[in-house]
């Protein structure tokens, strides 16, 4: 409700009496007063004059949960918003609460975790970190391939400079801007929850110099309400198209044409034949085509650059 308030408040320049909201949002006037007292609490300039009623004053977007619930509606998503200062992981987070569509936001992770058991850097201020909670209708069998729609979701939302690493990776150069962990609760043929959790870095992340850059490193500007707009757009565009379709044939030239290994020479990690990656199958696999002309096919694992 407090998100609503604070909508109506940004959407005019003029007052607005207590009777007017209440009466628009359907609560008491002493539900509006209530609301509009903890919203003045957390940092809203709100004036409240008796004659007039309420003017929201030196408004300036912030990230939290009213203004993230704002968005969602502008965007027709029905996601509840859970916004946390601190948290361990978005993800394990996720598996820890009961909604089945939700988005969770945190400032800083102190177990922020990447994929293949790695850990995720997540210090405040230097990214951010979220995680989509859906029930899509899709086949266990399939539901795997959301991980590279995310990357095109990405991909689209930075813009030109980002390639997808396969399979989900976002680089920019030589360097990791954005990774993706997807995990899956799930019976043997019905998903229970798809958590899709992102971390995208915003500055330099300290200690990893050398395999990792950032927006500000890449002097690309970083507004956090466009990029979760865009991404979210993106996203749910691309999922609403991967739930008719059921494969990836819809985004394979754009992940080909904007892959980080096409046409490069490739290891799959812990071993040391060569291939050549020729970009991936209408399921999201890698083709790798080895010395001797083969083509194979990977789903899972993890691809090195082979630098000669
Ligand atoms: C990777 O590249 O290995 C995946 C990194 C995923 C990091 C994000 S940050 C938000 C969410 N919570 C986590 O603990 N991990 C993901």
């Amino acid at each position: 409700m407090k998100s609503r308030i604070l909508e109506l408040l940004i959407n005019t320049d003029e007052y607005l009496s207590g009777s007017k909201i209440a009466s628009e949002l359907n609560i008491s006037r002493a539900a509006v007063w209530k609301h509009i007292k903890s919203l003045k609490q957390e940092g809203y300039d709100i004036e409240s004059v008796s004659s007039k009623g309420y003017k929201l004053s030196n408004y300036e977007k912030k990230l939290n949960k009213y203004e993230l619930e704002i968005l969602l509606r502008k965007l027709g998503l029905d996601l509840n918003v859970h916004y946390l200062k601190t948290v361990d992981s978005t993800n394990t987070y996720a598996k820890r609460i009961d909604d089945i569509s939700a988005i969770i936001v945190a400032e800083e992770q102190t177990g922020g975790r990447g994929r293949l058991g790695r850990v995720w850097s997540s210090q405040r201020g230097s990214g951010i970190y979220f995680t989509l909670m859906i029930r899509p209708k899709l086949h266990p069998n399939i539901v795997g391939m959301v991980t590279q729609i995310t990357a095109v979701a990405l991909k689209r939302s930075i813009g030109d400079k980002a390639m997808i690493k396969w399979p989900n990776d976002i680089f920019i150069g030589d360097k990791k801007l954005a990774g993706v962990l997807t995990e899956l609760i799930s019976e043997i043929n019905v998903v229970e929850r798809l958590i899709v959790g992102v971390g995208v870095n915003i500055s330099s992340v300290k200690g990893l110099s050398d395999i990792a850059t950032s927006f500000s490193e890449e002097r690309l500007e970083f507004h956090p309400f466009e990029f979760f707009e865009s991404f979210l757009k993106n996203f749910f565009d691309l999922l609403n198209k991967f739930n008719q379709t059921k494969n990836l044939a819809f985004i394979r030239e754009e992940v080909n044409n904007n892959s980080y290994f096409m046409n490069r020479n490739v290891n799959i990690v812990g071993s040391n034949k060569e291939y050549v990656f020729r970009g991936i199958t209408t399921s999201g696999n890698a083709i790798l085509e080895g010395s001797d002309g083969k083509k194979e096919e990977i789903f899972f694992g993890e691809l090195s650059l082979k630098r000669r």
